[in-house]
Order: structure tokens, then sequence, then C-alpha cells
């Protein structure tokens, strides 16, 4: 039988955890966690001797029964795995029967090597004054934070202790059990319990001067003091958000969504690490324009934390669904074109990544194969955005949103607390639509070209119609600015006067698949619409790639700048990509990359050392 994960080490099919109970220490001084995890495992077939667990760069201090911490377990490491780390095997008290309960302590130790944890100079803060620490788990880093079954299949609770040094406080993914820390001995200790069960990527901690302004009944903003009030009011609308994917689907689940806003360093836009969605600072745009990433996280709630993908090969059901849910969401509160608008983005977002990989790249295709890839080397636009448009086609195809939304409801339900693959996905809707609405609909999806959706490379075999009442006129300026690309036209402010910053993203995306505009031409458009001083990230972005495009070189300044304001993988690995491209950019590409270097995440970091050719 093959694995259905292979991008884990673990035993899976013949244990399972049940539960994880954390004990650490945070240790700023020497750079790691220190202390236990105690794992509740349940056997899953008959005569199962062992538990291999994921680690990758942890250091093992001991392993003991978890009923009688005096008694050791035998352990031991298999060689190391470049991309998926050092498989360790415990031998169980005895050869145990299916359904048995066991209990594992680990004593372990991380190390500089981690790549989940990101620890922080206080020069690297805001506040410059004490240190920071926070992690990102997705996809396969948890085993570098604790020792576990790392595969997004095995769903658990967990519950931790956290000592933390003066005056700093701990926040996780889980309910807090206390508001101030309990002291004990030298230790100041934070307490947490998740008691939904979640995959093993959504365990998250973060550490340092963090104070919380509460911005709904049940939500509370974090951030560093000096930026609490902008983050308080550019999230205002969390609520809203969380009570339209309850309209949408199920009664949100998990308690507590609160909200963190990181350091520049953070290399996503968002991760939905639940009760405590971590998101970039580059949202904070100063007028709301950029939350549509906390209704991205937010969605997430009941696609992937709740409703969780078996593997990685299947992370379209995670993101594919979440962008669908995203866009219900916004369309049902800001009217259905700024939702069709929203898809059309997204399709571009498709295109260009399709184009960087390559439209025969097996990556490209919505269920890749990862044997012996890194999920992080296989990331990118298409499960979110070809598995969007998927469900966006299927919800037509089938009959608009009275069929779809309904089903939308029952898959959730069905689904809720497990984890499926792509084939489970698909039987679920065959026998709710024959179930609800009989042989008709299946009629209809059996004309459905599957395999091109599912196992094809490129672009989708079918291409979705979208309304264009907010695309028409960014496509109508950018074509303008084509025609007239060497005989200037009178450009001015009015052009875009109307625009909002997703249709300046949008004009400027158009602008970008033209041919390389002349150098009179972009000078021409900076001086109508200044956009070389808007502070707008995504706007701010996209006028830098189509600058890069044209090797327009007063530019690279401000390159250089933004790619070392903030470390968001998004904005960061395009533009390092191409500036790197330009023949008089490179050098400069390579030199700001190494210098800042240690300013990054280190996912970040491995992967644009790779676009920059400084590694194989
Ligand atoms: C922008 O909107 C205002 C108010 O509706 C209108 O008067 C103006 O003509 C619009 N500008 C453009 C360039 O369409
Ligand atoms: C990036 O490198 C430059 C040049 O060494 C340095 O002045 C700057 O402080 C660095 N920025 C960060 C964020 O580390
Ligand atoms: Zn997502």
């Amino acid at each position: 039988m093959t694995k259905i994960d292979p991008n884990t080490l673990a035993n899976i099919d013949d244990v399972t955890t049940e539960h994880l109970h954390l004990d650490l220490k945070v240790d700023f001084e020497k750079q790691r966690l220190i202390g236990s995890v105690l794992l509740t495992l349940k056997t899953l077939t008959e005569q199962v001797q062992e538990v291999v667990l994921d680690t990758n760069h942890l250091i093992i201090n001991g392993v003991y029964d978890g009923e009688d911490s005096e008694k050791s377990l035998q352990y031991k490491f298999d060689e190391e795995d470049s991309k998926f780390g050092r498989a360790l095997h415990i031998t169980l008290p005895g050869s145990l029967s299916a359904n048995q309960i066991v209990k594992v302590l680990v004593k372990y130790e991380t190390t500089k090597e981690c790549g989940a944890l990101q620890w922080l100079e206080p020069s690297q803060t805001v506040g410059k004054k004490h240190p920071y620490l926070f992690t990102q788990c997705e996809a396969i880093h948890a085993r570098s934070l604790v020792p576990c079954q790392d595969s997004p299949g095995v769903k658990i609770t967990y519950s931790a202790n956290i000592d933390t040094p003066a005056p700093l406080r701990a926040l996780m993914s889980a309910l807090r059990i206390n508001e101030e820390p309990e002291i004990v001995g030298d230790s100041r200790i934070y307490k947490f319990e998740q008691k939904t069960t979640m995959p093993s990527y959504l365990i998250a901690l973060v550490v340092g001067e963090l104070e919380g302004r509460e911005i709904g009944p049940r939500s509370t903003v974090w951030s560093e003091p000096a930026m609490i009030e902008k983050c308080a009011w550019e999230f205002v609308d969390t609520e809203e958000f969380i009570k339209t994917g309850e309209e949408l689907l199920t009664p949100y689940e998990w308690g507590r969504y609160d909200l963190l806003v990181l350091p520049a360093s953070f290399p996503y836009g968002g991760m939905e690490n639940p009760c405590l969605t971590f998101v970039t600072p580059t949202l904070l745009a100063g007028d709301r324009s950029l939350v549509d990433v906390v209704a991205h996280e937010i969605a997430h709630s009941w696609m992937g934390n709740l409703v969780t993908t078996k593997s990685w090969e299947n992370f379209w059901l995670n993101e594919g669904w979440t962008m669908f849910i995203e866009r219900k969401i916004i369309g049902r509160m800001h009217g259905e074109p700024t939702r069709q608008f929203s898809a059309q983005m997204g399709v571009k977002a498709l295109e260009a990544d399709i184009d960087f990989f390559g439209q025969k790249d097996p990556l490209t295709c919505l269920c890749p194969r990862l044997r012996g890839v890194d999920p992080d080397d296989a990331f990118s636009s298409v499960p979110y955005e070809k598995g969007f448009n998927l469900l966006y086609y299927l919800e037509q195809h089938l009959g608009g949103a009275s069929v779809f939304e309904p089903y939308m409801k029952a898959y959730v339900q069905h689904f809720a607390g497990k984890a499926l693959c792509t084939q489970e996905w698909k039987d679920f809707l065959y026998a709710y639509m024959e179930k609800t609405h009989g042989q008709e609909k299946v009629d209809l999806l059996n004309q459905v070209d599957w395999n091109g959706w599912l196992h094809t490379p490129g672009m989708p075999p079918v291409e979705n119609k979208f309304d264009q009442s907010l695309t028409h006129a960014c496509t109508h300026l950018a074509k303008k600015w084509d025609e007239h690309r060497e005989v200037p036209f009178e450009a001015s402010p009015k052009d875009i006067e109307n625009f909002t910053a997703d249709q300046k993203v949008f004009f400027l995306e158009k602008v970008l698949e033209t041919k390389p505009l002349p150098h009179n031409a972009i000078e021409a458009m900076d001086k109508a619409y200044t956009l070389t001083k808007v502070q707008n990230a995504e706007i701010r972005f996209k006028w830098q790639m189509v600058c890069l495009k044209t090797e327009y070189q007063p530019i690279y300044p401000e390159v250089a700048k933004f790619v070392v304001e903030q470390g968001r993988m998004k904005y960061t690995r395009p533009l390092y990509r191409a500036l790197y491209k330009c023949p008089s950019g490179s050098q400069l590409a390579r030199d700001t990359f190494i210098k800042n270097k240690s300013f990054y995440h280190p996912i970040c970091s491995r992967l644009v050392e790779k676009d920059l050719g400084l590694v194989n």
C-alpha cells in the first residue's frame, strides 16, 4: 500500500496521535526551546511495537513511558533526509493490539537549524527593546518545533505550558487559560488549550512584547505596542467576516478569533493558526484596502482547519475551498461584482505562476505528485486559484448558488473534524447531488473533464466567464497605454481618480501583460499617477514589477528598499527575481539579499537563495 502522505516519515497507518502536551521554556539567550512533549497515541493495527515520529534538527534528551517517567524507552534515529528530516523510532512498552492508548514523553530541545522558528533580535522589532520569537509550521516544519506525526491527516488536540521571560508574553494557536503568567519558582508560565482537533501544521507560538486590543465580541488584535492603534483600526471588520462565514457554513467552532500582526519578516500574507491568525504588517495600508486577507484566514476556520486535506498533494482542498469561501464572504458584504472582480485578479495570479513554473510542469496540476518534493518548493497560486476555478465552474455548471451553497454547508457538516483526499471529496459531491437532486445532476457531473481539472498541468480546461463591470475601466486604460506607447497621450490623475486600490492593481497587472513600455511612457505614467510614492503594498509591488520588466533603472533603489523593509514572499521573491533578470540589476539583487539575509525568515531565505542562483 502506498502511503497517503508522501511527506511524512511517521508510521501514521499503525498509530495515530490524539493529544499533544507541550512543556517548554523559551530561552532567548541560547535561542532555543527546551522541555518536553507528552504524546497520547492510539494504535490502529495489531501488534504495534513502535511509533515513528517526524523530527528535523531537534536534539532528543530522553524518551520515557508517559505513565511512568522513571521508565525510559528505547529510541533510535534514521539517517537524515535533507527534505523531510530524521525519523525517530521509539519502541513502545510491549506489543500493543489495535485501539489501545499509550503515552510517550519525549524530552527535547530545538536548535538554530529549526526552520519553524524565527528568533528576532531586538533590532529587528518595531520596539527595538526586546527579542521576539514566532513559529511557522506549514507545510512540514512542525517537526522542527516538536517531535510529532507531522502529517495533515493526523488531527490532534493540544495543550501547552510555556515558560516565558519577563516582561514578554506568549500566545499560541489555542485558547488562553491565564491572562497573567503563573509564577512557579523562577518560571512565568502561560497556559493554553486547543480542544478542537487540528493538524500539526497549525501549532503556533509567538513570544514578544505584545499588547492586545479588543476589536469584536470574540476578537482581540495583538501586536507590538507601537503598532496597536493602527492594527485595531485596520481590522475593525473582523466580526462581520466571521458572521458572514457562519451564515454561509456552520457556527464558528473555535471560540476566539484573534489576530496577531507580526514583525516585517513574516513570510506570508496570513497564516490561519486557529484562535490566532498570524498576519503580515504589509496589510496595514491605513485605508482597510487589504483586509481581504483576513476574510481568507477566517474562511480557513472551516476549510483547512476544520475540514483538512490528508496530504499536501490535495492542498487545493484547503486553499481552493478557502478562496471560494473568501470570495463568497466578500460577495455577501460588498456585492457580487466585487467577488467577480476578485476572481479575475485570481486568474491573473494563476497565469503568472503557471508561466513561472512552465505550462507542462507537473507541479501545476491541481493534485501534484509530491513524493520526494518539499511542499514549500511546490507552493504557488495553483491550489488556490485553479481550485477556486474548479469550484466556481461546478457552481455554474450545477445550477448556481441555490444548488451549490447548500452543498457547501453539507460538505462542512460531513467532514468537520476529519481529513480527506480529493477522491473522497468527489465521492461526497456525487453522493450529495444524487441524493438531493437526482440523476440529472449526476449526468452533469459526468460531463466534467475531471482528468483535465485534477491531473493535467497548465491552465484549467474550462475558462470561466466573469462579470467585467469593475475590470472594464482598468483593461481599457491599460490598452490606451499600450496603443500610445510611442506617442504619449494626455495622461492625468483623473484617469484613475475613481479606481479602488484593487482596480489600480488590476490596471498595472494588465500593463504587465503587454510588451515592456518605453521609459518615457513609464515616466509619464508615474508623473500622472504618482505610483512610485504609493505606500499600499500591492500597488507598490505591481508598479515596481512594471518598471523592472522594462529595466527602468530609476526604480532600482525603490525595489532594494521594499525588499528589505518586509519579507513577505508574495512580494519579495518576484521582485528579487525580476531585478536579478535585469542585466543591470543582477548584482544589486544579489548584494542586497546577501547583506540582508539574516532579516528574512528561513523559508523565504532558502527560496530567494535558489531564485538568485546562489545555491542549486
Ligand atoms: C469619477 O466620479 C465622479 C463622481 O461620480 C465623476 O464626476 C467623474 O467624472 C468620474 N471620473 C472619471 C474619470 O470617470
Ligand atoms: C540591509 O543591508 C543594508 C546594507 O548593509 C543595511 O544598511 C540595512 O540595515 C539592512 N537592512 C536590514 C533590514 O537588515
Ligand atoms: Zn490560505
